[in-house]
């Protein structure tokens, strides 16, 4: 029988104890593992397999690009959240998951990102117009519906009935919400077969995919070209036969666009504000660096990059990712079983003090000169890294600078006593940024 050198960690008994700890406080928990054991660390998982936590930048580069052929995602989330949404790029893996990248990767190069700003940048003042003033504006519900805006209008540049986009929006938090109740409970899955509560979410997956097959056919039936992402899927053809999608898999990466693509970058912005309302002086400087500048000056704006990777560094909406290994693997001096899951921590790595200098205080200017930090191409990973890099990084950057700019320019910020807490589901979610709001004269 092979004998394996997992990680250090928990037993069996010690794991049950950890995993109560960490149901109530996953971020503490796991800070606490690792003073114990180190950047890499593993926990019994089932009767006789251990899964290994790593923050290690080495052994998450390892398995994200040197040895990606080794590791698939985990089913854990790509199966609960593909039965709703389908097989698009984030729930699939192996070979069909490579034919959908390299298909729809074209329409997320920078050139074509550059010609959705003007839709980025309407959606972006119509939403400001209305934005809401106080002493008390709870900021996460406004961004979370301002990133849903742009994501549906730079898919589909069309007014869409509101009762349509209603739907689709419920669908799209509904569905969140259920899938996280599914993994966190995973001993209540049966149940939630049983009670009909699968079958509800299915049927309204059913009824949101209807609403999107009638936007495609009018679009096919009207004969005419939109610069949006509905056409980049439409119009995009397999290399090998020259094909396109069936609409079925339309249907399932237009999903896949909605769940990947809005809920991470409203964290993004909630947490950029909330972090420049308590840092005036930062606000200042970003003020300085980005007056008068225009579309292309501001996504291509340094300082006003830095803020948002400062953001991104303190709190990574993709705050773990996991990978399966498909066959025995070993890595420094570590060896372990195919089936062994690998969750790949960002948040440790991002906030430790072995790859960064000071790494708990805010300071965009670290993007900016070298602080101090190790090499930050390798140590910071808010997108992931390797082939299954996010494919809308260009999108988003784009998306949040643009936001950021005209909102700091447009409003000042304050912070009121309400203390934020970051919430660590599928995303790393903002609650309590309440923040002091003005519109400046
Ligand atoms: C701040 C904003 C965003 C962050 C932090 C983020 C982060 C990530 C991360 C970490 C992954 C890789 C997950 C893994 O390796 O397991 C990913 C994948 C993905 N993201 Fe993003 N994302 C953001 C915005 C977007 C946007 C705006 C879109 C689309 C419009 C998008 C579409 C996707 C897709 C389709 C995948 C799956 C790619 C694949 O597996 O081939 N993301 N994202």
């Amino acid at each position: 029988m092979t004998t394996y050198h997992f990680p250090p960690g928990y037993s069996f008994f010690g794991t049950y104890q950890r995993t109560l700890k960490v149901v109530r406080d996953p971020l503490k928990t796991m800070g606490e593992s690792v003073e114990k054991f180190g950047d890499s660390y593993s926990v019994s998982s089932g009767i006789s397999g251990r899964m290994i936590l790593t923050q290690d930048p080495e052994f998450i580069d390892y398995v994200l690009r040197k040895n990606q052929k080794n590791y698939s995602k985990s089913r854990m989330v790509t199966e609960k959240l593909g039965r709703f949404i389908g097989n698009g790029l984030l729930t699939s893996n192996g070979a069909y998951w490579l034919r959908q990248r390299r298909l729809i990767q074209p329409g997320f190069h920078i050139q074509k990102i550059q010609g959705l700003y003007g839709i980025m940048k309407q959606t972006i003042d119509d939403f400001l117009r209305d934005f809401p003033t106080g002493d008390q504006v709870d900021i996460y519900p406004l961004m979370n519906r301002l990133a849903f805006n742009v994501v549906v209008n730079t898919l589909f540049d069309i007014d869409l009935p509101s009762e349509s986009i209603k739907v689709l929006s419920r669908f799209i938090s509904e569905v969140q919400e259920f899938v996280i109740t599914d993994i966190r409970q995973p001993h209540k899955s049966w149940w939630f077969q049983l009670s009909g509560e699968v079958a509800k979410n299915k049927r309204k997956a059913e009824h949101t995919r209807e609403i999107l097959r009638n936007i495609i056919h009018q679009r096919q039936a009207s004969g005419t070209k939109f610069n949006d992402l509905l056409d980049m899927l439409l119009d995009a053809r397999y290399e090998d036969t020259g094909e396109a999608m069936s609409e079925e898999q339309i249907l399932d990466e237009i999903l896949i666009l909605f769940i990947a693509g809005h809920e991470t970058t409203g964290n993004t912005l909630t947490w950029t504000l909330s972090l420049l309302a308590s840092h005036p002086e930062e606000l200042n400087k970003l003020l300085e660096a980005t007056r008068n500048s225009s579309i292309q000056e501001t996504v291509t704006n340094a300082r006003l990059l830095a803020v948002i990777n400062e953001s991104m560094r303190l709190y990574p909406p993709a705050w773990v990712s996991d990978r399966v290994a498909l066959e025995d693997d070993s890595f420094n001096g570590f060896s372990f079983p195919r089936g062994t899951i690998i969750a790949l921590y960002y948040y440790g790595l991002h906030r430790s003090k072995r790859y960064w200098k000071h790494p708990e205080s805010y300071n965009p200017t670290r993007f900016l000169t070298d602080e101090g930090d190790k090499e930050r191409s390798k140590i910071f990973f808010p997108f992931g890294g390797g082939p299954r890099l996010c494919i809308g990084n260009n999108f988003a950057m784009a998306e949040m600078a643009l936001f950021i700019h005209s909102f700091v320019h447009n409003f000042d910020l304050h912070p009121t006593p309400v203390v934020p807490v970051a919430v660590p589901l599928i995303t790393l979610r903002p609650k309590g940024v309440v923040l002091k709001v003005e519109r400046r004269k």
